[in-house]
């Protein structure tokens, strides 16, 4: 029965997408919480909806196709300012001179880096690629990962990505990078298990670690997540790691440790 419920998980419209350690790992520990499988189907959809959440549509997914292929053409900004408005948390950085000037501010501190790591990354590799900065990418959307790896194989770009879930062993590579992004990640982290932020930011093997937090509502309200999500990094900062760098833009603050 229970097996029956998990298959019917995997093979939902609605979850395909989402790598399938993601829905084990949340109908496992839904199955422990709730003795009922109705309850537990019912928390485990919640669940999922809320970890995927609207990142991306099925529309902006298949516009990101187009825009990607329109790029062959000319290969310009304006075309991946395009790309990047295809998902919620690109989105938030443009236009794109200000997701330049927020890796600007980044490389002041890091310098450039010969290797990054961005976790969680959703689409933001198709930055640091057009950009020409080795990356490796993360995350559980597999629509997200097989477009990063289409723009590598496409344009010959020096990014790759991986569906895996962070929250399950093995996902974090072993190898060590210049520098790991985990940008708007922890928060969703620690809704997902408590305790993850750091057990995640602990697995990394990087010179330098760039965490950032959203500070305003998806509707663009300003109600004081700024400080609230500084006092929280400050009382987590991961032991042998120190804060070499922390600045804020309009909507996602950043802190940078060594
Ligand atoms: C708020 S978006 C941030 C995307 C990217 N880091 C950025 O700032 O542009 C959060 C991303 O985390 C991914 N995600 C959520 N939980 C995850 C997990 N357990 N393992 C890996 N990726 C996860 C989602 O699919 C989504 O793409």
């Amino acid at each position: 029965m229970n097996s029956d419920l998990l298959g019917k998980l995997l093979a939902s419209r609605k979850y395909r997408d989402i790598c399938p350690d993601t829905v084990r790992r949340v109908w496992d520990a839904c199955q422990r919480r709730y003795k009922r499988p109705k309850d537990a189907e019912k928390a485990a959809r919640e669940a999922l909806h809320g970890i995927t959440g609207a990142f991306m549509t099925p529309r902006e997914v298949a516009l990101l196709a187009d825009d990607m292929r329109a790029w062959h053409a000319d290969q310009t900004d304006a075309g991946l300012e395009r790309m990047l408005s295809r998902h919620a948390s690109t989105r938030e950085r443009l236009p794109l001179a200000d997701t330049d000037a927020l890796y600007g501010r980044l490389f002041e501190v890091t310098g450039r880096p010969q290797s990054m790591l961005d976790l969680a990354c959703g689409i933001n590799p198709l930055y640091l690629g057009a950009r020409g900065i080795r990356t490796t990418g993360i995350d559980i959307s597999g629509q997200a990962v097989a477009s990063i790896n289409a723009f590598a194989s496409s344009y010959g770009m020096p990014v790759s990505a991986v569906c895996a879930d962070l929250l399950c062993p093995g996902a974090i590579p072993a190898e060590r990078f210049n520098v790991a992004l985990l940008f708007k990640l922890l928060p969703l982290l620690e809704r997902q298990r408590a305790g993850a932020a750091m057990d995640v930011m602990s697995a990394v093997d990087a010179d330098f670690m760039a965490v950032s937090f959203p500070t305003r509502t998806l509707g663009g309200r300003n109600v004081g997540m700024a400080a609230q999500y500084a006092a929280w990094m400050e009382g987590h900062i991961p032991e042998g790691r120190t804060t070499v760098g922390r600045f804020e833009t309009e909507n996602e603050l950043f802190y940078v440790l060594s």
